[in-house]
């Protein structure tokens, strides 16, 4: 497509961006709900600051869990599909190659990444979107073995059955935490990104 510079152009179709903002408000939720019931029976040494969890006590906090479920199953499943039949994943997440992708992160630890052109994901942006996505499967996956272990035995025999399931469920979560705290990280880097994601619209710096 080709535009000129000061140009205004579309980049994030309507449903990406509703997707975008339900998701990030479930995930929120998802997340914080789940601290309060990881903290009824840690895994690990360390428990997580009551105040930075929802839901009160056990139950509240799955009841929380379960409707934020839900929404981030649903509005996933529009996303997922969305992107795979409108061509959304390929134009804007494909291709990735490990190669760009170290560039890219070394370039960004440099302080020297590009992301001029709004229009397109740089290499470590494709990376970590799609990360994202399968790190969203998983996490729907393994809950779902952790929730019904009987009915989906199967697939938890897969992942090491129950216990295998609460192990990934958690590394799956501290993994799209990461993502969340450096794509906000990123965002604050190049602000002009953020009104985007709600008008989906951009002017473009750049003449092509
Ligand atoms: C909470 C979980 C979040 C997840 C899983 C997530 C995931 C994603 C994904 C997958 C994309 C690419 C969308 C596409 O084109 O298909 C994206 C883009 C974007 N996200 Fe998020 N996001 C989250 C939270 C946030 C938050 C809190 C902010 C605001 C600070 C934000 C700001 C943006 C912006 C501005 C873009 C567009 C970037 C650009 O055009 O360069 N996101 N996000």
């Amino acid at each position: 497509m080709a535009a000129d510079a000061g140009q205004t152009v579309k980049i994030h179709p309507l449903i990406v961006r509703i997707t975008h903002w339900v998701n990030a408000f479930a995930i929120l939720i998802m997340v914080a709900s789940g601290w309060r019931i990881y903290n009824a029976s840690p895994l690990f040494e360390f428990k997580f600051p009551t105040a930075w969890t929802l839901g009160g006590w056990l139950a509240g906090a799955l009841q929380w869990h379960f409707a934020a479920l839900w929404l981030l199953a649903v509005n996933g499943l529009v996303y997922l599909t969305y992107g795979i039949l409108s061509g959304h994943f390929r134009r804007k997440l494909l291709p990735v190659s490990p190669g760009a992708v170290l560039s890219d992160i070394g370039a960004a630890l440099r302080g020297k990444l590009a992301h001029e052109d709004l229009r397109f994901y740089n290499a470590a942006q494709r990376a970590a979107y799609l990360g994202a996505i399968v790190l969203g499967i998983l996490l729907i996956l393994t809950g779902l073995v952790i929730w019904k272990p009987v009915q989906f035995h199967s697939l938890g025999a897969l992942m090491g059955d129950y216990e295998g399931a609460r192990y990934l469920h958690f590394f799956a979560m501290a993994a799209l935490v990461a993502f969340v705290i450096v794509h906000v990280v990123m965002v604050a880097l190049v602000p002009r990104t953020f009104p985007t994601m709600f008008t989906g619209r951009a002017q473009l710096k750049i003449r092509d």
